[in-house]
């Protein structure tokens, strides 16, 4: 089946969803939307946020770390008409059932649902219902544009927003670095409407806008030990190693400057780079792929890059700047988006003092089945999953095995994100099963999806949580094995 033809019974879903949210527009209801605070949960709000604004009604966005009764008792208190829950929600459809008996929950959501059956009072999008892959195929901001679509189909152009959200969510996790199902068809969207351009070529932060040496130490998906977040590394890397000349009279050159020989070459030195380190050369791979550029935005900021836009976004979830996120995605630019990229520097610069850290691997433990990354007293929540990412793709890690990174919360709670490899998922590990079963046995919650996945537990269960993780995924894989 292909991508339009799989997607039909979502679509009329989200059409009969768009007739009730019309009604409540109509009538200037009171609509609440609460996001995400990631790139993917931002994007979504945002999408939404553009789509009301654009049908001429009121709506009021909140940003939150995660779902949970102190979020969505704090929504009841202000008593919404509407409540759009956007990035979260599908896990916890029967909290906001119980909790906001007489709103009207409208959840878009792309993780796995904890129960099938959804209480009749909740409007739930979500691709798992339809057989759809919320993991690689749409992503949040992608089902809050399917909606928007058919809310008013001018919302068409919000669709190169929906490729920021799906990438700030690594839906690209494949050998081309490009979106595929669902996402496709948006992308389509996005390039009929004018709106995206895509193209293939070597993926470094900062393409056309950033010198070369600091674009090779601001790439950070695939993280490449040595080189990212190494500035004056890179330098000496891009001179020596691979020959390049950076300027050009007084002028630095781009990646876009090179030519094909020399991007060739580039290519080849940090492969060598990789292999001297005894890293697997293919991350590598992931430096080469499908580039989204957007259009409408101007040529010099990070915005026009959709890969460098969900970097920003997720700066300003990850430093609990949610407001500044919001604007950029509801459209501010000028004094917000310096704001907004003095944050991206502080965040990389967090990420990276991070990672030279763990790097020394004291904070590692391998178990039998994953290795435990502790985070704490060091790595703030909001950044854990952020960091879990950027050590997944960093190739230091064995294929084999998850990891589980965890960090005390605010709360006093243990918070825990886990990230395993397309190797091991195709042997049979499923991240959101795990972090649910293992949580529920020691009264937390978990979820997510089959390769990204989270969880929060009391403090006094982390090393039984821990263990448990560690069995069922031994169990998981045995089981697939047989
Ligand atoms: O927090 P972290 O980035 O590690 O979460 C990984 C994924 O799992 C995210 O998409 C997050 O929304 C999801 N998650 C979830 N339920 C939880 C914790 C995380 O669905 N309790």
């Amino acid at each position: 089946m292909n991508a339009q033809a799989s997607a039909e019974p979502l679509i009329a879903r989200a059409n009969e969803i768009s007739q009730a949210v019309r009604e409540h527009l109509d009538r200037n209801d009171s609509v609440r939307i609460i996001s995400h605070l990631d790139a993917d949960g931002l994007a979504a709000a945002s999408i939404m946020g553009k789509a009301i604004r654009r049908y001429g009604a009121p709506f009021h966005i909140r940003i939150a770390k995660q779902l949970d009764e102190e979020t969505v008792s704090e929504i009841a208190r202000e008593k919404p008409s509407l409540a759009i829950f956007s990035d979260f929600g599908s896990g916890y459809l029967d909290l906001l059932f119980k909790s906001l008996p007489n709103v009207d929950i409208v959840v878009l959501d792309h993780h796995q649902p904890s129960d099938i059956s959804t209480p009749s009072s909740v409007k739930h999008l979500n691709p798992h219902l339809f057989g759809l892959d919320g993991a690689r195929e749409i992503s949040a901001a992608g089902v809050s544009y399917v909606l928007a679509k058919e809310i008013d189909a001018r919302n068409v152009d919000l669709s190169a927003l929906s490729v920021v959200g799906a990438l700030g969510d690594l839906q690209d996790k494949n050998q081309k670095r490009e979106l595929r199902g669902l996402n496709e068809m948006i992308v389509r969207d996005g390039v009929n409407s004018g709106r995206l351009r895509v193209e293939t070529d070597l993926i470094l932060y900062g393409r056309e806008t950033r010198p070369l040496h600091k674009a090779m130490a601001s790439t950070t998906n695939p993280f490449i030990p040595g080189l990212s977040g190494e500035e004056d590394e890179s330098f000496k890397f891009l001179v020596k190693n691979v020959g390049l000349e950076l300027k050009v009279e007084e002028r630095w050159r781009t990646l876009a400057d090179l030519t094909e020989d020399e991007k060739q070459r580039l290519f080849t030195q940090i492969v060598r780079h990789l292999l001297q380190r005894k890293l697997p050369p293919e991350i590598s791979k992931n430096l080469q792929g499908s580039v989204y550029t957007l259009t409408g935005e101007d040529k010099w900021t990070p915005l026009r890059d959709a890969r460098e836009y969900a970097s920003l976004l997720n700066a300003c979830g990850r430093m609990g700047k949610f407001g500044l996120g919001v604007s950029i995605g509801l459209g501010s630019r000028g004094r917000v988006l310096d704001e907004s990229q003095e944050v991206l520097s502080q965040y990389r610069r967090t990420l990276a003092d991070y990672m030279r850290v763990l790097a020394t691997g004291e904070r590692v433990t391998e178990r039998k089945s994953l290795y435990h990354v502790n985070g704490e007293g060091l790595i703030e929540e909001k950044m854990l999953g952020a960091v879990a990412s950027l050590l997944s793709t960093s190739g230091v890690f064995s294929e084999e095995k998850p990891l589980l990174a965890t960090t005390a919360a605010a709360s006093g709670d243990i918070k825990i994100s886990a990230r395993a490899s397309d190797h091991q998922r195709e042997k049979g590990l499923n991240l959101n099963a795990v972090m649910m079963e293992a949580a529920e046995k020691f009264s937390g919650r978990g979820g997510g999806h089959d390769v990204a996945a989270g969880a929060m537990i009391p403090r006094s269960s982390l090393e039984q949580f821990i263990d448990e993780a560690d069995s069922i995924i031994e169990k998981m894989l045995k089981g697939r094995q047989k």
